[in-house]
């Protein structure tokens, strides 16, 4: 990767990409700012040394046309606290709007342009849009490391035009888990759960030749259970995805690695139903419910295998973590992990939310 300290900013328009996907409350209120935190230092150290920068980000998955509940415009005032200066927000990430605020913000300012997703060719990676982000830049600089799996206009199709740079979000991330996955110390033990089931499975493939144990809870579990024949209710099911689940547990099994699946789960008709909640064993959830978190007996395995690990890496709630009846089973890994020796690597806006909000990034 090539540094950023090196790169001639001086006059330069720079286009830097964020993941400003903070996690939000029902009522659109931020749950935690450690991603706006994060991408911090590299808009200080660019804002001091370029002509301009922009900060392109997406925000939640509008479907490719503007909504307002899903517009950046709230997160101007935050991101500027976080980074100590002036944000100017732009109504629209390409076009003439773009092009006037970055025009009053010239010399050394820097302007947020509105959520990426609400043009379609972004999700699309359609080249057009790619080559109009990439128009008013003269640099480009990734510093979506939440993002950096998509490959859309904004993450790889701009930087088809333009000069690329990681920034140093990016290049921290990049070498963090370098060093967990490449020389951890043993047992290394990943904990994956959270809804987005199709993205992960790659991740779990990928793996499966690194780690020793893998312990699946959240929605993710759904498919691991309806993998194996079980019923799971009305729980949150990928079922285009459960041969790729199937393939993924066969191979587990041929490699050594262990496999932990939630065994028993806290229930309920609906997640607003929270008074209905109860616990039962992993194979006999009924029809009509659906698994909304992990039960004592998983949290107790779980965290077992988390307090004999070397090194954890942990990504995804383990149930629907935001309604406080279903969060007992994300917040006791969470404390599992910070409890053990181990070194760990939490990351995901879901999962950082409660290590942050219990007090236990340290
Ligand atoms: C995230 O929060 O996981 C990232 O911002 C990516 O969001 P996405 O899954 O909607 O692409």
């Amino acid at each position: 990767m090539r540094d950023l300290h090196a790169a001639p900013l001086d006059g330069k328009v720079v286009l830097v990409r964020a993941d400003l996907n903070v996690p939000t409350a029902e009522d659109g209120s931020i749950l935690d700012e450690t991603r706006l935190r994060a991408v911090a230092p590299t808009l200080e150290f660019l804002k001091g040394r370029a002509e301009a920068v922009v900060v392109y980000s997406h925000f939640k998955r509008p479907s490719g046309h503007p909504d307002p509940k899903m517009s950046l415009r709230p997160l101007a005032e935050p991101l500027a606290a976080a980074c100590g200066c002036r944000v100017e927000f732009a109504a629209d990430c390409i076009g003439p709007e773009l092009g006037a605020a970055i025009a009053r913000n010239r010399p050394g300012g820097l302007v947020l342009a509105e959520n990426v997703r609400f043009h379609p060719g972004e999700t699309a990676n359609d080249p057009e849009f790619g080559r109009a982000l990439a128009a008013p830049g003269d640099l480009f600089v990734n510093d979506a490391f939440g993002a950096s799996h998509r490959a859309h206009a904004s993450v790889v199709g701009i930087a088809q035009h333009l000069p690329a740079y990681p920034g140093f979000l990016v290049q921290s991330e990049v070498a963090a888990l370098s060093g967990a996955l490449q020389a951890p110390r043993r047992p290394l033990v990943a904990v994956i759960g959270g809804a987005k089931i199709s993205t992960k499975l790659g991740v779990l493939e990928n793996l499966l030749d690194r780690v020793d144990s893998l312990l699946i809870g959240g929605a993710m579990a759904g498919n691991f259970l309806a993998a194996r024949g079980l019923g799971v209710g009305r729980s949150l099911l990928e079922r285009q995805m459960l041969e790729q689940t199937a393939a993924i547990a066969a191979a587990a099994e041929a490699k050594g690695v262990e496999i932990l699946v939630t065994e028993d789960a806290v229930i309920a008709p609906d997640p607003g139903d929270a008074r209905a909640a109860s616990t039962i064993d992993a194979g006999a959830i009924p029809e009509e419910q659906m698994m909304l978190d992990i039960g004592p007996r998983t949290i107790a395995r779980f965290g077992e295998r988390i307090s004999g690990a070397g090194s954890v890496i942990w990504n995804g709630p383990m149930g629907m973590s935001e309604v406080p009846a279903f969060a007992g089973g994300t917040n006791a890994v969470a404390r599992a992990i910070a409890g053990s020796d181990a070194y760990s690597i939490v990351g995901g806006g879901d999962s950082v939310a409660p290590v942050m909000a219990m007090g236990l990034a340290d």
